[in-house]
């Protein structure tokens, strides 16, 4: 199978990339770190690398270069992702989020369901987040971010059935996954990358419309989705 993973550098993506190599996919990575990126060309030759800014003006271009490069593609993974505790409701990190969450996310979506319509076929998997249930006043920008990325995949979903396209949307909503970006006081039920991306892997060849990550988070979202405001605002 050929498959972009955009934000591969770090974390879920970077996991996610070894895993697919290992079972003998052609994989292609992207990010903003170069240097990061020659050290996973290095470890893997056959791995297809490009650097660049999701938030770019060219990240589209740049995608159907690596596309070219590649000579297909079948499944996209969107894993570039940030979000910083913004308690004190800084500016820069509540656009920032925004700009690569929302903005650099709608490019590659929009662009990726078209070139699968166009081939008859393909899969888009979106890097959400529990976090995309409620609002929170820790990481207002994070978690509204990734309430567009779940309803945006939903939406897909929906207009794929509507034109009787053989594409598959697979909103992937972790809770917590040990990595940099982990940052919130208080974690529990913490996933080591490597279960957390099995599992990821598995909802993608299940062709999941929704994963939960790891599978027992699936109990928090059907409480955090039901708590009333009055409840919620304790902890939220
Ligand atoms: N870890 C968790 O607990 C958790 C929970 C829920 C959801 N998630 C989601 O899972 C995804 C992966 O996160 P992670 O935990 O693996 O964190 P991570 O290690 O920080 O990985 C984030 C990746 O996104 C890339 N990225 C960030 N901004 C980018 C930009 N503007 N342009 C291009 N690439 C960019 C980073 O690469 P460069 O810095 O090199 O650009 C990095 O490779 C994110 O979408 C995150 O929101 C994570």
């Amino acid at each position: 199978m050929k498959i972009i993973i955009i934000g591969a550098t770090s974390g879920i993506g970077k996991e996610l990339a070894q895993q697919y190599l290992a079972l003998g996919h052609t994989v292609a990575v992207t990010g903003r770190r170069a240097e990061l990126l020659l050290e996973l060309k290095k470890q893997y030759p056959a791995l297809y690398t490009d650097c660049f800014d999701v938030q770019a003006d060219n990240a589209v271009e740049r995608l159907q270069s690596i596309i070219a490069n590649i000579s297909g593609l079948e499944l996209l993974i969107y894993s570039a992702g940030y979000g910083d505790p913004s308690t004190d409701l800084v500016a820069e990190t509540e656009i920032d989020s925004t700009a690569t969450n929302v903005m650099g996310f709608v490019k590659i979506a929009t662009f990726t369901f078209n070139y699968f319509l166009q081939q008859g076929y393909g899969q888009l998997a979106v890097l959400s987040s529990v976090a995309a249930l409620r609002g929170n006043s820790w990481t207002p920008a994070y978690s509204a971010s990734k309430a567009y990325v779940s309803n945006y995949a939903e939406g897909l979903n929906i207009k794929a059935r509507k034109l009787h396209a053989k594409i598959i949307v697979t909103d992937i909503r972790p809770g917590f996954v040990k990595t940099k970006m982990a940052k919130a006081n208080g974690q529990f039920w913490v996933a080591p990358v490597h279960k957390a991306v099995r599992q990821i892997r598995a909802a993608i060849a299940a062709k999941k419309r929704v994963a939960y990550i790891t599978k027992r988070w699936a109990l928090i979202a059907f409480i955090l989705k039901r708590l009333p405001y009055w409840v919620f605002k304790q902890i939220g």
